[in-house]
């Protein structure tokens, strides 16, 4: 495959579709994730190889405590060993990991984990990724409100400032797989002008050729911005 990746620093994707991968399979929820978390590793690897210097995952969203409690343990479980398994390949590939949302609030293990993954990869320079956990834009944007009142005036740029992402470039495309079209409370500031692209494929089947084809497309937009 010919790597290439025409302007795109900064990729978010919507990792929607493990529960129907799973159904379709006839097997429960959780393989389904755990199908996700493999999908995860094969795209950072090739988010690095295409030169993104971001890209942000929603992994649990502040609204995704509505799921049976077992669930939720499951998805933990696989965050918890995500994070441990992969620090070696996050050292291989130079990946800086970020965590963006209330993830403070998580159980005190996962924070420990998180903590201790962050000052791991600090030092890290070729892609960052940021790992969107107990993330919901609504709280993010409260909160970056919040911090920029505190401080005076409420502009934009003191918001923006103050986002979970105020150290990553600028949102270029934001990608939902499983066919749902909708936003469901990710990076809603961010996406002001970001490229929009959806497909069908469940997240376990999203492959590298497929984050190919949707750096392709986004090769061939226009951005205006609000200009000519
Ligand atoms: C995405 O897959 C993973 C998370 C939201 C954690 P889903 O679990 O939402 O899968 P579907 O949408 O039910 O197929
Ligand atoms: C969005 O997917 C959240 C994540 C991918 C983590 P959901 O499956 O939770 O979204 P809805 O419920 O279909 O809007
Ligand atoms: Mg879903």
């Amino acid at each position: 495959m010919t790597i290439q990746n025409q302007g795109a620093r900064h990729v978010a994707i919507i990792m929607d579709g493990n529960g129907r991968w799973a159904k379709k399979r006839l097997l429960p929820r959780v393989a389904g994730h755990k199908a996700g978390v493999e999908a995860v590793r094969t795209i950072v690897r090739a988010a690095g190889d295409m030169g993104l210097e971001a890209l942000t995952l929603y992994a649990f969203s502040s609204e995704n405590w509505k799921r049976p409690e077992e669930e939720v343990n499951d998805l933990m479980g696989l965050m918890k060993r995500f994070i441990v398994s992969d620090l070696d390949e996050f050292a291989a590939n130079d990946v800086k990991l970020k965590v963006i949302g209330d993830w403070r609030a998580l159980a005190p293990d996962v924070v420990a984990l998180i903590e201790n993954a962050l000052e791991r990869t600090s030092g890290n320079k070729r892609t960052t990724l940021a790992v969107a956990l107990n993330y919901g834009a609504q709280d993010e944007l409260v909160r970056a409100a919040t911090a920029a009142a505190a401080e005076g005036a409420i502009t934009a740029e003191a918001i923006e400032a103050h986002l979970d992402t105020a150290d990553m470039p600028p949102l270029d495309l934001l990608i939902r797989t499983s066919g749902e079209v909708r936003l469901s409370n990710f990076l809603l500031w961010q996406s002001a002008y970001a490229e929009l692209y959806f497909t069908d494929k469940l997240w376990p089947d999203f492959k590298p050729a497929d984050l190919q084809a949707a750096l392709d497309q986004f090769g061939r937009r226009e951005r205006r911005y609000g200009g000519l």
